[in-house]
C-alpha cells in the first residue's frame, strides 16, 4: 500500500484511501488542462445507506445486472442492508466517496480454507477512472491482513471490464465455467504491487 495516499485511522482495518482520479481534459485547446478530483475509500457504515440508494438510482440496468446477476429495476432494501451489515467479523464492506457521494462498493465475505468471495461495483458515471482498481486493492490490502489469501468472484462471461479489471491486478487469476458465470479466483499474493504512478488512474 502506498503510504503517501493512504491514511490509517485508529483502527487498522478502517482504511481510508484518497486517490486522485482524471475526469477529464480541460477545454482550452493547445493547454491540455486535466480535470481531477479526488476520491476517497473507506469503511463503510450504516450511514451509507442513503448514499448506496443514490448510487444505484445513478447506475445503468447493465451495471446493476453484472453487479448483482438480476435485473433489478430498482435495487431492494434488503441487500442494500446486506452490503452495510453491521457485523463484520467475517466480511467487509468499502465505499469509495466522490464530491460527497457513494460512487462504488467493494465486498469480501469470508468462505473458509482462505478464501473470500468478493463483488464490486462502481457507477458509470465514475467508470474506467481508477475507481474499481483503487477500491479492488484496498479489499484486498483489508483482506490479506485478516487471513484471507484468495478472492473468489462470481462474473458474467461477458462482463470484460471486470475480467480486464481483475486480469489487470491479479497476474495469477484464473477462472472456471460455473453455472453461465465465471468463477474466477484471484490470489492475492499475485495482486500487482501499488505502484503510486498506477494508482493515479488515468491522471498521469
Ligand atoms: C468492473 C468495474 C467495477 C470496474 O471499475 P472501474 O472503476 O471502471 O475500473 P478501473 O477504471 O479501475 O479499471 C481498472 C482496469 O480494469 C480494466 N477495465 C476497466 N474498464 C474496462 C472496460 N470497459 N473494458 C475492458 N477493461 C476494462 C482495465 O484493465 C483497467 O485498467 P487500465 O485503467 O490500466 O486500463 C465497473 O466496470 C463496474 O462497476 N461494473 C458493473 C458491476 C460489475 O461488473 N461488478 C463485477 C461483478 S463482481
Amino acid at each position: 500500500m502506498n503510504d503517501s495516499i493512504t491514511g490509517i485511522t485508529g483502527n487498522p482495518r478502517e482504511v481510508t484511501t484518497t486517490v486522485p482520479v482524471d475526469v477529464g481534459t480541460g477545454r482550452t485547446p493547445g493547454q491540455g488542462l486535466r480535470t481531477e478530483t479526488r476520491v476517497s475509500i473507506r469503511v463503510a457504515t450504516h450511514l451509507d445507506g442513503e448514499g448506496l440508494r443514490g448510487m444505484f438510482s445513478r447506475s445503468s440496468a447493465e451495471t446493476i445486472h453484472r453487479r448483482f446477476h438480476t435485473p433489478f429495476p430498482q435495487v431492494p432494501e434488503w441487500m442494500l442492508a446486506l452490503m452495510l451489515d453491521a457485523d463484520r467479523t467475517d466480511k467487509e464492506f468499502l465505499v469509495a466517496v466522490a464530491d460527497g457521494k457513494v460512487v462504488g462498493h467493494a465486498m469480501y465475505a469470508m468462505l473458509g480454507g482462505g478464501e473470500a468471495e468478493m463483488a464490486i461495483v462502481v457507477e458509470d458515471g465514475w467508470q474506467s477512472k481508477g475507481v474499481g482498481k483503487a477500491l479492488l486493492r484496498e479489499l484486498a490490502a483489508d483482506a490479506g491482513r485478516r487471513g484471507v489469501q484468495t478472492f473468489v468472484g462470481s462474473v458474467l462471461t461477458d462482463n470484460r471490464p471486470m475480467l480486464g479489471l481483475i486480469g489487470a491486478m491479479f497476474a495469477g487469476s484464473r477462472r472456471a465455467f460455473d453455472d453461465g458465470a465465471y468463477l474466477v479466483r484471484m490470489p492475492l499474493e499475485t495482486l500487482e504491487p501499488a505502484a503510486p504512478e498506477r494508482n493515479l488512474g488515468r491522471a498521469a
